[in-house]
């Protein structure tokens, strides 16, 4: 099917009794772009990347992912997604094998082809050796390589990655980004929450600074800092508070005039 965007939100709306986790928010990716959800702990990030794979149903507005309308969506269209969720969701009892194994399964990947993937994913993200292992004893980065790798494994159109680099040592990090890079030279888009402007920065295309459920501001690094020209103070500053304790009013402000 014909389409010219990866994913696109329409005056998306989302309520949970008396919080707005996201508000009113048009936000279109790109094919092949990495854009980066970049807001401080619940301005929406989980909720927008929820909603990109249907996991949660807005109150108001319209989700179109990969062509598709995701009110008539289909298990056809989740085999077209990687979804690397928040926290750890593996099973601790299975090996790491077992568990790209049965990722592999649900997506239907033949046994020839899933073999071959999961050995060159094992290899790339340095776990060869530890696949027999179980779960359990794996480390946080570890058991974070298991996910990225089953998000990946069926060749996904569009990546919705929740902090996928949060418990990651920097070499393994930066695997990942090369794998992003190398993904989205294929045109596949990714859509990647952080709280972490450097990361952002590192791996995106563009950015999506979020806070509390709003859209503040939307572009590539360079077009944000042209943005945020404010008296004293860069980008780094402005996210600084953020996501910190100051007072922000008056950069939220500035922001949206
Ligand atoms: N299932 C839920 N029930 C009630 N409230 C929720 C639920 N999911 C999210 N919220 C609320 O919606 C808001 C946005 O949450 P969300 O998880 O999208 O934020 P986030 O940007 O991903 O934050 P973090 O950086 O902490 O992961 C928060 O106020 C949160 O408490
Ligand atoms: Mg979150």
């Amino acid at each position: 099917m014909a389409y010219s965007f990866a994913a696109k939100l329409t005056g998306v709306s989302k309520r949970y009794s008396d919080v707005t986790a996201v508000e009113n928010l048009d936000l279109e990716v790109k094919k092949g772009e990495i854009l980066g959800l970049l807001g401080p702990n619940g301005s929406g990030k989980s909720t927008i990347l929820k909603m990109l794979l249907g996991l949660v149903k807005p109150d108001s507005g319209a989700v179109n992912v990969l062509g598709v309308n995701l009110m008539d969506a289909s298990l056809a269209l989740k085999k077209r997604i990687g979804y690397v969720p928040e926290g750890s969701y593996v099973y601790e009892f299975l090996t790491g094998l077992e568990f790209l194994d049965f990722a592999g399964d649900v997506f239907q990947i033949s046994l020839e082809e899933k073999k071959k993937r999961i050995e060159e994913f094992l290899k790339a993200l340095d776990l060869e050796g530890r696949e027999s292992d179980m779960i359990s004893s794996y480390s946080e980065g570890m058991k974070q390589k298991i996910l990225i790798i089953s998000a990946m494994m069926h060749k996904p159109e569009l990546l919705l990655l929740d902090e996928p680099l949060n418990s990651l040592d920097p070499k393994s990090a930066r695997i990942v980004k090369n794998l992003l890079r190398k993904l989205a030279s294929q045109n596949v888009a990714t859509v990647m929450s952080t709280h972490v402007l450097e990361i952002a920065e590192a791996i995106c295309d563009r950015i999506a600074i979020m806070y509390e459920g709003r859209l503040l501001a939307l572009g590539t690094m360079e077009e944000l800092r042209q943005r945020a020209k404010m008296p004293n103070s860069g980008l780094e500053d402005i996210f600084l508070e953020l996501t910190g304790t100051g007072d922000v009013k008056p950069i939220v402000e500035e922001l949206l005039r």
